[in-house]
């Protein structure tokens, strides 16, 4: 019978897979602990170090009842049943695998602490997404520091969401523990099954092998982010065409074999997991030789970084072809809504292809800290990049020649536009990254607008010329800004220079006259 669990690494997914644990089984005591003794007192405190809707009532519910937060791993884990590991696992940046490759220097650095704390072996169970194998590495890592002692590795993926995590940790979709073939494993998956049990039903637990387990979180966020990347470059083709991407995706969506979740196109896919994923999958494959499927997943983030690219083209092509010393007041910069976590988020790529442009930026994102969009726009030099932060809205549109929405929030669709609009520059332009408002009533207010995959109705004339702007843009940007750091280059277009587009086609454009 479990009656102590150790949770390593208080983040994202160790903090609510924990809360929720303690809030389900009362007789089980759960302790998190983390290096990170800030992390670990603002877990202890009323400002939380990230929002998730709903986490702050759970852990307050549990905290210091059957949950503890602690920085003494040797004293977590010598008194817990099970250890579970949620450390971080991000891509390497130098060495072989650069940018692909996982870092896995927090697994190794943790089985040999675990190891060395613990007067016998325990169980251990893989939360962190890690390559296929890594449990494996793991028990024998252990095995060597404890002096031959057997250890069992369990793989148990997380598949809850950011932003809805609470709610997928009550009632998840699926939880899926792998174990090796040997006895102990067996029971060991048993033993991990019982605590799912106390209120997860059993048709919702799928056991499996190991590397399954392992492979299948990679191939669940490479199937999600291959969503967004197709609809998003059927957006780009909408834009050509005169189709709407919305209908396009609802036509497709009903189609019970495609169905309807993940067809929003956008901006581009963001936070801590797809791209980190699509790259791990992608470093497996080459690993084993797989060329041509490394290379069909490698496309999936080709694409995202077209889109964010194509997004910041646009912008600078429908004003004029330059946003240099103009206001571009940044609506969202989160990945996505109900969540603080900005790790990958295209809103980024965007705002530093517009600042490479020389905009001004002035940002307002309802839940990210601007301590945390100060340090996304530190260069390695330690200098921040001129931009001004706007806890109010209407204070980041004040005098703007354009608003620009790079996150969902609901929020946002509630804003009142004709006070926005009556204190903006004209024309005023909204550049909808998420297709989150009403283009026609916006038109109706005076705003010209632009969304994803939107037709703009423009003659053929218009939209060759304006193809041939946005091509310009394109090709000027390329030379002075990577979306997407840190990644190779896609081949440059050729495109010819086209003069400024005038106000008044954008006037048409838009819809003002
Ligand atoms: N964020 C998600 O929604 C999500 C979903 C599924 C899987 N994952 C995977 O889960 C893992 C964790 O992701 P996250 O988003 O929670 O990361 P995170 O950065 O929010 O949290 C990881 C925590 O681990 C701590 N840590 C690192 N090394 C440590 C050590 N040696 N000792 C103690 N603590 C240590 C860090 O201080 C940090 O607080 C990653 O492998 C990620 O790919 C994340």
């Amino acid at each position: 019978m479990v009656k102590s669990i150790c949770v390593i690494g208080a983040g994202h997914v160790g903090v609510p897979h924990a809360a929720t644990i303690a809030k389900k089984c009362p007789s089980i005591r759960v302790t998190v602990v983390d290096e990170d003794a800030r992390k670990i007192a603002a877990w202890c405190s009323t400002l939380l170090p990230f929002y998730e809707p709903s986490l702050q009532e759970c852990v307050e519910d549990v905290r210091g009842v059957n949950l503890f937060f602690e920085t003494d791993l040797a004293k977590a884990v010598t008194s817990a049943d099970i250890i579970l590991v949620s450390v971080s696992t991000p891509l390497k940046h130098s060495g072989m695998g650069a940018n692909f490759a996982p870092d896995l220097q927090h697994w190794e650095r943790i089985a040999r602490l675990i190891a060395e704390a613990s007067p016998e072996p325990k169980l251990i169970v893989e939360r962190s997404t890690v390559p296929v194998r890594t449990a494996d590495v793991m028990a024998t890592v252990l095995c060597h520091n404890s002096g031959g002692a057997k250890w069992t590795v369990l793989s148990n993926p997380e598949f809850a969401r950011e932003g809805n995590a609470m709610v997928d940790h009550a009632s998840p979709e699926r939880i899926m523990i792998g174990a090796g073939n040997s006895d102990a494993a067996k029971a060991a998956a048993e033993s991990l099954v019982a605590i799912y049990r106390q209120w997860v039903p059993a048709d919702k637990i799928i056991v499996s092998g190991i590397w399954s387990a392992e492979l299948s979180k990679l191939t669940a966020n490479a199937f999600l982010a291959q969503r967004i990347s197709s609809i998003n470059a059927i957006s780009a083709l909408c834009e050509t065409t005169g189709a709407d991407v919305s209908e396009v995706a609802y036509a497709i969506g009903v189609d019970s074999r495609i169905g309807r979740k993940h067809l929003q196109a956008s901006v581009g896919f963001g936070g801590a997991c797809y791209e980190t994923h699509l790259r791990n999958l992608v470093y497996l494959c080459r690993h084993y030789r797989l060329k041509e499927v490394a290379t069909y997943w490698e496309s999936v983030i080709k694409m995202n970084d077209y889109q964010k690219r194509r997004f910041a083209t646009k912008i600078v092509a429908a004003m004029f072809n330059t946003v240099s010393g103009k206001k571009l007041a940044i609506l969202g910069f989160s990945y996505k809504k109900n969540t603080s976590d900005v790790r990958h988020t295209p809103a980024l790529d965007v705002c530093k292809a517009l600042l490479a442009e020389r905009a001004a930026l002035a940002i307002h994102d309802p839940r990210v800290s601007s301590e945390a969009i100060g340090v996304a726009f530190t260069d390695a030099a330690g200098h921040e990049q001129h931009l001004s932060i706007e806890a109010d809205p209407y204070m980041a549109a004040n005098g703007a020649h354009a608003l620009v929405v790079l996150t969902e929030w609901d929020a946002f669709a509630r804003l009142d536009f004709a006070r926005l609009y009556a204190s903006m520059q004209r024309p005023a332009f909204i550049f909808d990254g998420r297709n989150l408002l009403d283009h026609d009533a916006l038109r109706a207010i005076g705003f010209v607008v632009y969304g994803i995959g939107k037709p703009v109705q423009l003659s053929s004339q218009q939209s060759s010329q304006r193809a041939e702007a946005e091509r310009s843009a394109e090709v000027s940007m390329r030379g002075r800004v990577r979306v997407g750091a840190a990644r190779p280059e896609q081949p440059t277009e050729d495109g010819a220079h086209s003069p400024p587009a005038d106000l008044k086609r954008v006037e048409t454009l838009g819809g003002m006259a």
